[in-house]
């Protein structure tokens, strides 16, 4: 769902090891790597690891991050307008788990010798990219819904894999993440159920909520396998597990029965049943609507870090509040409000 580019490690170099002083050569130290990776061990914070591996999991971790909490806005919006006191509780813990999300994450990409004040800078200055899905507006109740019936759904399909990703930190937040993720799903499927056990009219909602999020939910995923390159090299190294075009699959093919349980039809005249390959086949995606809005031209990119940037600055004093009170903590801080 996140993509990442790749930036290929130079030719073997000799540098000094910090605790005996002796020259190591890194050929040494990628080949201890290389069959960390090939015995499916983890790699962690202290381990030697290539640039590009480390520069791959920094860029794909941040993207994670960033998408946790540019997506709390979607859904923050009906945080007011909840029908009932049960959803308006259901959502405010579902939000508030994706900024813990978030928080795992930046704290997971910090552990490769990156600033947390740099990954956020990266995100307000539009350098840094997030999950394209995050950028269509929710206009009705039946959004909230389908964001966690098919958007949560479609994080499961892409997450769950991660777990088992080769860099401890970013695995061990996957497995709290996934078992919230697994309640966000739930709680969105059934809200829309309600709604399709209601009026007409509510029915009418969900299904008009399903035709405008399926096609974008679909490219969460990334793009076709063909046209992922650095993708062999993020599954050498057992970042990701799976390629794009099978979770897309196995997604599709999961979802089509929940749907039929719903009674909800999905908006794609060639999602049909194929035997020969045991699985659905579907239509083409528009990949050319993928990349304008990955690229900050969607329907609410503007919108949605104009947002963000205005919530940093509006949380100056609590980040300064806090330093303060550490430092306080810390017995550092001399200043008058000292006085105990
Ligand atoms: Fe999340
Ligand atoms: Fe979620």
């Amino acid at each position: 769902m996140y993509t990442q580019s790749l930036d290929l490690a130079g030719p073997p170099q000799a540098e000094a090891d910090p605790e005996t002083d002796r020259v190591i050569h890194r050929d040494t130290r990628q080949a201890a790597f290389d069959a960390r990776i090939a015995a499916d061990a983890k790699i962690e914070p202290q381990d030697w690891m290539p640039d590009a591996y480390r520069k791959t999991l920094v860029r794909q971790i941040s993207q994670h991050a960033h998408s946790e909490i540019i997506g709390m806005q979607p859904e923050g919006n009906w945080i007011s307008r909840a029908p009932s006191l049960k959803r308006k509780a259901i959502l405010l813990a579902k939000v508030q788990d994706e900024g813990g999300h978030g928080l795992y994450l930046y704290s997971a990409a910090e552990t490769l010798n990156v600033s947390r004040d740099d990954l956020v800078e990266a995100l307000h200055t539009g350098r840094a990219k997030y999950s394209s899905i995050f950028n269509y507006p929710t206009l009705t109740w039946a959004d909230v819904g389908v964001i966690g019936w098919l958007v949560d759904g479609a994080a499961i399909m892409n997450q769950v894999p991660l777990c088992r990703c080769s860099y401890g930190p970013y695995a061990r937040a996957m497995i709290r993440i996934c078992k919230e993720e697994s309640f966000h799903q739930r709680q969105g499927f059934d809200a829309l159920r309600a709604m399709m056990g209601g009026t007409e009219a509510q029915r009418a909602m969900v299904q008009d909520a399903v035709d405008r999020w399926w096609f974008p939910v679909l490219m969460m995923f990334g793009p076709p396998d063909a046209a992922s390159p650095n993708s062999t090299q993020t599954m050498a190294w057992g970042i990701k597990r799976i390629s794009n075009d099978d979770l897309r699959q196995k997604f599709v093919d999961a979802t089509v029965e929940q749907a039929r349980v719903l009674g909800v039809t999905l908006p794609d005249p060639g999602l049909q049943w194929n035997e020969a390959r045991g699985h659905y086949d579907f239509s083409p995606l528009d990949w050319d609507e993928f990349r304008r809005v990955l690229n900050g031209d969607g329907p609410c990119n503007r919108e949605r870090l104009a947002t963000r940037v205005r919530a940093h600055e509006e949380g100056e004093w609590v980040r300064e509040a806090a330093m303060a009170h550490a430092r306080r903590r810390n017995g550092d801080d001399s200043g008058e409000c000292d006085a105990r």
